[in-house]
């Protein structure tokens, strides 16, 4: 509670509630560090069921950050960040009187610039666009808005487990401008997050460099060079990652990491990135034609249940 009080009493970004498309691991992850930063916070999907399970998520998560954070009253605790957090599956309702709208849905172009080219229409024509993406451009994304909407459009991208993760890359346009942008940075701070500044290249920072590397240790057991479980432990004990290169596609999910192989090839047609980069791996695909998406459908590369 101190904590919230204190990122609070730093506040100059002029956002006060926070609209959030998409429940699943990253729009619940968002939506609890949003709470717990006192943002009024709104929670949308678009079925009951998706709804349910982005609450799940958050009531697991609040209870363990809870526990930490305020120990005699854990109870107290996740009450009142949960009160900070509202419902929807009505998008319009959703974004009528909202600062900030952070869309975490399904990493698609197309679905992608559909929501927000609709969105456009029915938001304020004060409200801030995000998009928490891993891989698609701010720029396409945005590119069905009007144009003083790209003014206030840019990238957020938080990290999966978002509550104990401290980064957000906070990403730019050439469009953004520098006060959309200060209030993107500043309200990542209240969140209790470290932003850095990307511009809006493919993958920003750190998925450029830590997806190949995914792909890389798929296609390494696509070839035979060496079982999952050594590789995971070689990378745990050899060059001190928390988690190996499977456990972390199960736990980003499969079909997530496929969308962004996908669109990178794209990309690589286009000659924006190395074709050596985005060679498809039959490991991850295999499982995705099988529905094992990783920890969020209790098997991926590995069994979780
Ligand atoms: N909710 C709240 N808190 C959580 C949490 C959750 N879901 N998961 C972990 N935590 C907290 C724990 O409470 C604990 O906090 P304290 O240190 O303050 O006690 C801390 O995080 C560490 O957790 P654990 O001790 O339970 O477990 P761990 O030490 O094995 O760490 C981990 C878990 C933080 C997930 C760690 O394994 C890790 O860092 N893994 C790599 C995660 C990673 O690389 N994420 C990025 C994925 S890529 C991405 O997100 C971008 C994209 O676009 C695809
Ligand atoms: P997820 O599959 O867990 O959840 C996606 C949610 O979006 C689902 O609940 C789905 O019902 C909902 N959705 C789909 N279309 C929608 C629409 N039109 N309106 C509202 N909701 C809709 O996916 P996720 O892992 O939370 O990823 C979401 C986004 O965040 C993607 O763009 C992904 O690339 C990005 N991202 C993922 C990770 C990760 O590690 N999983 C990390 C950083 C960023």
């Amino acid at each position: 509670a101190v904590g919230v009080q204190r990122l609070m009493s730093t506040k100059t970004d002029g956002i006060n509630t926070i609209t959030i498309f998409g429940a699943g691991l990253m729009g619940a992850g968002i939506a609890q560090v949003s709470a717990q930063a006192g943002l009024k916070v709104i929670l949308t999907d678009v079925t009951d069921k998706a709804l349910e399970n982005g609450l799940n998520i958050i009531n697991k998560s609040v209870a363990r950050v809870g526990k930490k954070q305020q120990p005699d009253d854990i109870e107290g605790f996740t009450k009142k960040v949960l009160a900070n957090i509202t419902t929807t599956t009505d998008a319009e309702q959703a974004v009528s009187s909202t600062d900030l709208v952070c869309e975490a849905i399904i990493e698609s172009i197309k679905v992608k610039r559909d929501l927000f080219a609709y969105l456009d229409k029915k938001a304020g024509a004060n409200t801030i666009f995000a998009s928490n993406t891993s891989s698609l451009g701010i720029s396409e994304i945005a590119e069905n808005c009007t144009e003083e909407r790209k003014a206030l459009f840019g990238g957020l991208h938080f990290f999966n487990p978002v509550p104990a993760m401290k980064l957000v890359e906070v990403v730019r346009t050439d469009k953004t401008s520098e006060a959309t942008y200060q209030a993107l940075f500043d309200v990542t701070k209240r969140m209790g997050k470290v932003p850095v500044a990307c511009k809006d290249t493919p993958g920003f920072i750190v998925n450029r460099l830590l997806v190949p590397y995914l792909l890389e240790a798929a296609r390494m057991i696509d070839r035979g060079d060496a079982t999952k479980e050594d590789i995971d432990i070689a990378m745990k004990l050899g060059a001190g990652y928390p988690m190996g290169p499977f456990e972390l596609l199960d736990y980003i999910g499969l079909d997530t990491t496929q969308f962004i192989a996908d669109g990178w090839v794209d990309k690589a047609k286009a000659g924006v990135l190395p074709e050596a980069l985005v060679e498809p791996t039959s490991s991850i695909v295999d499982l995705v034609n099988k529905g094992e998406l990783g920890r969020k459908s209790g098997k991926g590369f590995y069994d979780y249940t």
